[in-house]
């Protein structure tokens, strides 16, 4: 078994499926700034069951660097246990004795929906960085095929954090006849220009890794596809997702065990970047961080629709919005604008946290207590 990285952490088809469904349209799928997938597969997973009048479903909606796996073990097919296990199950905030649960991998995708790392059926090799520009609008058209499918008109509640806060608003002002409850947590109306920052200097990093060889890496060895540049993205977005006073507080300037930082060894922060970054490129795609990226520095709620104040007006969900107390990346105002410009939004919830963005995560029980007032809210 090779330690190496592999060329990529997607999911390809062969894989073990695990907890995964698929969808598969077997039609061109339109997009927003043009052109068309020829066709598109979205892979999802679901907890719970579906009541008759179909009136319990949740969507959950997943960061950049989710997947479908929000809850369950690890095993085959899925590397780690779900990213909100503790969140979504019997008795949870999102209780599955109750509601009928979805999470589908978004499009552009890594871990079973289409993606850059998917080969279409009349080509001979993966998109790679031929893979069409894709919008937070055209994730949520993908979803709308899905609860097409499934056989649900109306969510009971729509959940997302981050990226998937971004779809939460897409759906609740593109599609609002379908969503009773929308929970948006840690995001803003638009990107900002220091988001559009952090994410573009990422793209460099990938890009500029001689390994990612125009994105078509697919064939490469372990170890000789784009993970040095993968995993440098990740370390900027990291340290973007947590709180100067946490690194402060955690790592301080201590030396990580057996290093001497002054002799050409590393501080601790250093190794501990390195690491999420050497986790990230064995479970991720180069190609989809590229693509995901770019469809966030494109997120604006008011693009066409005369502003974000005008499209933000025309919500008739039930909102409920949080943030993190240390969020430099989504920081607090951001969902302050949202709740005075949204007529449906309840007061701003504040979780407090030193972890900054990743909050959402770590602070499961907050987090969580909020969800879980939002679903039982009546005012839908
Ligand atoms: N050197 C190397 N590794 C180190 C280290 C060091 N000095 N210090 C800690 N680590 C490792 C730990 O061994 C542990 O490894 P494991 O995950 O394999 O068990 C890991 O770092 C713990 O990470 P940490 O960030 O300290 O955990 P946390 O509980 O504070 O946060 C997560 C949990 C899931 C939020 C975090 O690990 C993470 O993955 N963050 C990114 C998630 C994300 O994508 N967020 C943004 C979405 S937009």
């Amino acid at each position: 078994v090779s330690e190496r990285p592999p060329a990529t952490g997607a999911w390809r088809p062969g894989d073990d499926p695990g907890s995964r469904q698929f969808l598969t349209l077997d039609e061109p799928f339109a997009l927003e700034a043009g052109g068309n997938l020829p066709s598109a597969t979205i892979a999802y997973e679901t907890w719970g069951t579906l009541a008759p009048d179909a009136s319990n479903a949740v969507l959950v909606l997943h960061a950049l660097t989710g997947d479908s796996h929000a809850a369950g073990p690890a095993g085959p097919g899925h590397g780690d246990v779900g990213w909100w296990d503790g969140t979504i199950g019997p008795g949870g905030a999102i209780d599955t004795d109750r509601f009928f649960v979805v999470c589908p991998n978004v499009l552009g995708g890594c871990q079973g929906t289409t993606g850059p790392s998917s080969t279409a059926a009349d080509r001979a090799r993966p998109w790679g960085a031929r893979f069409p520009r894709t919008t937070i609008r055209d994730q949520v058209a993908l979803e709308v095929r899905l609860a097409d499918e499934l056989g649900v008109g109306r969510w009971h509640g729509v959940v997302g954090v981050s990226m998937g806060g971004m779809r939460v608003l897409e759906w609740a002002i593109g599609h609002r006849e379908r969503v009773a409850r929308a929970v948006v947590i840690s995001v803003g109306a638009q990107a900002t220009a220091e988001q559009i920052a952090f994410c573009s200097v990422q793209m460099r990093a990938i890009r500029a890794d001689p390994c990612w060889q125009g994105g078509d890496y697919y064939d490469a060895a372990p170890g000789d596809g784009p993970h040095v540049g993968l995993s440098i993205a990740r370390g900027v977005g990291h340290i973007s997702y947590r709180s100067e006073l946490e690194l402060a507080a955690r790592f301080g300037r201590d030396h990580q065990a057996g290093e001497e930082p002054f002799d050409g060894g590393r501080y601790a922060v250093e190794s501990y970047l390195e690491y999420h970054g050497e986790k990230l490129a064995r479970r991720f795609d180069a190609n989809t961080y590229l693509v995901l990226s770019e469809a966030m520095n494109h997120h604006d709620v008011g693009r066409g629709r005369g502003g974000i104040a005008t499209a933000l007006a025309t919500i008739t969900a039930d909102v409920t919005i949080a943030g993190m107390s240390s969020d430099r990346l989504y920081p607090l105002r951001l969902q302050q604008e949202l709740g005075e410009l949204i007529p449906t939004a309840s007061a701003v919830e504040v979780v407090q946290t030193i972890s900054g963005h990743d909050g959402f995560l770590v602070e499961a029980d907050a987090v969580g207590r909020v969800i879980s007032r939002a679903l039982a809210s009546e005012r839908a």
